[in-house]
């Protein structure tokens, strides 16, 4: 089973030899496949300015390869809706404690689809909703395609549009605030069949996520695992 591991300031050093194949593995998903040209560097590894030390990243690892990955960042610092976006959000960008911003969500193109074993993708979503109850979160923020919504709304996450579609570079993008709560995180466990809470915390302490989210439901007889 492939696991997901919670990378931040206080652990990244653990994780020091993924950082290169993970800002190349974006440049490749990201300008050579998608042609998002304006995030090409000669260099070859796509980092921008929201690549810093509030940063949080969840890997994606399955026998040591990342295979997936996703960042939040916090939105009392910069982000790409305050920064790049604020038009999209009719009420002006967020900047709240318990709202962090996801964005550079990826499966690499062998583990993407339905055929190629659990769904890399389902993963992510549920255990980025798992670390944004265990510390303390209450919505994500994120600009998106829009063709992210009806996916979104098979899977369950609650995604509130702050403002009206725009064309951006031939893509139709809108920035939406999701909820992360208990419910919705348990209704991904049981649609992906998890049991129990999937994150991996290598290195970080209680300090680092103050609540345990309670899975007990998970195992109410009354609830049963999605087949
Ligand atoms: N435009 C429109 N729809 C897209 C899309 C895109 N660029 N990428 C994925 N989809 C939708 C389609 O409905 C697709 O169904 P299809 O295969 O019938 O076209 C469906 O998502 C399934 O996508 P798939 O790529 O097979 O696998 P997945 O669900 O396992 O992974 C992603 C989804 C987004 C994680 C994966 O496609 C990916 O890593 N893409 C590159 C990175 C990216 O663009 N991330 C989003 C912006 S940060």
């Amino acid at each position: 089973m492939p696991e997901i591991h919670v990378v931040q300031r206080d652990n990244r050093h653990l994780y020091q030899n993924y950082f290169d194949p993970y800002f190349r593995l974006r440049h490749d998903i990201y300008v050579k496949q998608r042609k998002w040209m304006a995030l090409d560097r000669p260099d070859g590894r796509e980092i921008d300015q929201f690549d810093t030390e509030d940063t949080v990243y969840l890997f994606c690892l399955d026998g040591g390869q990342l295979i997936g990955a996703m960042r939040a960042v916090p939105t009392l610092s910069p982000t790409l809706m305050s920064d790049i976006f604020p038009y999209l959000s009719i009420r002006g960008p967020i900047h709240r404690h318990d709202v962090y911003e996801l964005s550079r969500v990826f499966v690499i193109p062998e583990r993407r689809g339905e055929h190629a074993g659990p769904r890399i993708e389902m993963l992510l979503l549920t255990a980025i909703m798992e670390y944004g109850i265990s510390i303390g979160l209450t919505g994500f923020s994120i600009v998106l395609e829009s063709w992210w919504l009806p996916r979104f709304e098979r899977c369950g996450w609650k995604a509130h549009p702050l403002g009206l579609p725009q064309m951006i570079d031939g893509m139709s993008v809108l920035a939406v605030l999701v909820d992360c709560d208990e419910a919705t995180w348990k209704s991904l466990c049981r649609q992906i069949g998890l049991t129990s809470p999937t994150l991996t915390w290598h290195g970080l302490t209680r300090v680092n996520r103050q609540i345990l989210p309670d899975i007990s439901l998970l195992h109410s007889p009354t609830v049963q695992p999605a087949r």
